[in-house]
């Protein structure tokens, strides 16, 4: 439902690897009649990015070629798909966004927050989520509990994992207007009656 400014509300859901993020922004999207949409790869142009940003076309990635190219993935969704879709007064779920850039390729890979930050906002015209869902959840465990096969970034070392973690506590604890954070270890269900709340309380989606 639009908000009462006729735009649509912009949800995003973050988190580390195989903590369900996925399956609970499918779950609001339709309990919600939102626009489901994800980063990297909800575009054409997406796709390709994707290929290459997880490995499949075999070539090794410079950390900023990396923060590049998801930035522009970013800016192609964003103009294309988003933007249109909140203007329109659709509300939009999206798995990833902002915060994956700034947990990854920031805190994971090591290059300076801020600049991903101006990156980021740059590829999205300032566009910043209304609300981010954290599903937060220690990386072993969330390896564990997953069957997936491992793409560039699921096999990255636990470091690596542990310091994204890390990194999505510490945005979030910075801007908790804008951030939520949910304990994923946990059964689905009860993670998503949190979710209920939470999207009720701070949207009114009911
Ligand atoms: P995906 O299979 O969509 O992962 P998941 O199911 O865990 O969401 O792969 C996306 C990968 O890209 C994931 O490992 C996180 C990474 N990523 C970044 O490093 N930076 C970004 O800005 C985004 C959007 C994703």
């Amino acid at each position: 439902m639009a908000t009462a400014t006729g735009r649509g509300a912009f949800v995003v859901f973050e988190g580390g690897e195989s903590v369900g993020k996925s399956t609970q922004a499918a779950w609001l999207a339709a309990h919600r009649g939102a626009d489901l949409t994800f980063e990297p790869g909800g575009t054409r142009l997406g796709q390709e990015l994707r290929r290459l940003l997880l490995g499949e076309a075999g070539i090794r990635l410079d950390a900023r070629s990396e923060a590049l190219l998801m930035a522009a993935d970013r800016a192609q969704h964003v103009a294309e798909s988003i933007r249109p879709a909140l203007e329109a007064g659709r509300d939009v779920v999206c798995d990833r966004y902002i915060g994956s850039s700034l947990a990854y390729q920031g805190y994971g890979r090591g290059l300076d927050v801020g600049t991903v930050r101006t990156l980021s906002e740059v590829a999205a015209g300032g566009l910043w989520p209304d609300l981010i869902l954290l599903l937060d959840m220690d990386p072993q465990r969330a390896h564990d509990r997953s069957a997936a096969g491992a793409d560039r970034f699921e096999a990255l070392d636990m470091g690596f994992h542990l310091r994204v973690r890390a990194g999505y506590l510490e945005l979030a604890a910075s801007d908790p207007e804008r951030w939520a954070v949910l304990d994923a270890d946990r059964p689905a269900v009860e993670v998503r009656v949190d979710i209920a709340a939470l999207v009720a309380d701070r949207l009114g989606w009911t």
